[in-house]
């Protein structure tokens, strides 16, 4: 088996673009996970549970673990002396480190509402060379870590995606599969059915209506990470759309959209705002929101002509 450091030194012979720098921040972020995992495994036996009693840009409850997971990842990635910004869902405004380097967008910690339950939860982030307020289409890599019944990392660069297990007794992300391509079509749609009315397009409640006829089942975590773990490796669709409240979704392009776009774009699938790739969105702000659905190709396809059909 292969860890994660030796996995990316072997990758970067013929991947020139993974250097020594990108390979330093990989390996700090990942190092930061393994602070949260601890953090996370024994949160109830901690003073890490619950509201930090403060709201957030977004407008949203902050969670004290939601905090902790920020400072973890923000001053690790300060110590590598190689990012020069760093954007968090939990910070208003980009931090500038230096003026050239690689900038990392993070979601310290996904999925607030599932941490005091003890249901999974995730880290996602996204790197880019130079400015943060680039397409998803430019990023270097993409990630995330997702804090289930064991600790993984699903890792993509241009061109592929690679999955790792951290192993506890040896604090290693190890290699579990290389080259991840998503099945093209699935059994599982996931969005929060209990906005149908709310949803802004027409079709995209026909597109659901499709599915269950197609006797597809519904599964819907609450976290991103979760849910879109479990839709890379089972496929289907998962789905957070515009509706009535929020005009452009709830997820925001930086640090979820784009990267999961990524990822799952590399792994073969399909992820669209319902008019273009997430990819393709150029930013205008650091926290802006994007809609999202992504998953296989044949249901996101499906999806595409039912919304545009109305
Ligand atoms: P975060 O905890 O980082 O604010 O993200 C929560 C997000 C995402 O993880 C999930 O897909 C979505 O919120 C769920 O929202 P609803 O409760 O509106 O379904
Ligand atoms: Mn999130
Ligand atoms: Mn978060």
């Amino acid at each position: 088996m292969v860890p994660l450091i030796t996995y990316l030194f072997q990758k970067s012979i013929e991947n020139p673009f993974i250097d020594d720098d990108l390979v330093l921040i990989i390996g700090e972020i990942t190092s930061a996970t393994k602070i949260i995992a601890g953090k996370v495994r024994k949160a109830s036996l901690l003073d890490v549970l619950g509201s930090a009693e403060k709201i957030n840009v977004q407008g949203e409850v902050v969670q004290k673990l939601d905090e902790l997971a920020n400072d973890i990842i923000t001053e690790t990635l300060k110590c590598t002396g190689k990012a020069c910004m760093l954007a968090s869902e939990e910070v208003e405004d980009c931090l500038i480190l230096s003026d050239s380097g690689y900038s990392i967008a993070f979601d310290p910690l996904d999925g607030s509402s599932n941490i005091d339950v003890n249901i999974s939860i995730g880290t996602i982030f996204s790197i880019h060379k130079g400015d943060i307020k680039k397409s998803g289409r430019e990023q270097i890599a993409a990630g995330y870590v997702i804090y289930g019944p064991s600790t993984m990392l699903v890792l993509a660069f241009r061109g592929f995606v690679s999955v790792f297990t951290l192993d506890p007794e040896t604090g290693n992300f190890m290699l579990v599969e290389e080259n991840l391509k998503m099945p093209e079509k699935g059994k599982i749609y996931s969005i929060n059915e209990a906005n149908y009315d709310k949803w802004e397009s027409d079709g995209l409640r026909k597109f659901i209506d499709s599915l269950k006829e197609e006797k597809y089942t519904l599964r819907y975590v609450g976290s991103m990470v979760a849910d879109v773990h479990r839709t890379l490796f089972k496929g289907g669709v998962f789905i957070y759309p515009s509706d009535i409240k929020n005009r452009n979704g709830k997820l925001r392009l930086l640090y979820e959209g784009s990267p999961m776009a990524f990822i799952v774009e590399n792994a073969g699938g399909m992820a669209i705002t319902g008019e273009k790739s997430i990819l393709d969105v150029v930013p205008e702000e650091l926290h802006q929101r994007v809609p999202v659905i992504l998953g296989s190709k044949w249901e996101v396809e499906k999806c595409l002509k039912y919304l545009k059909n109305g």
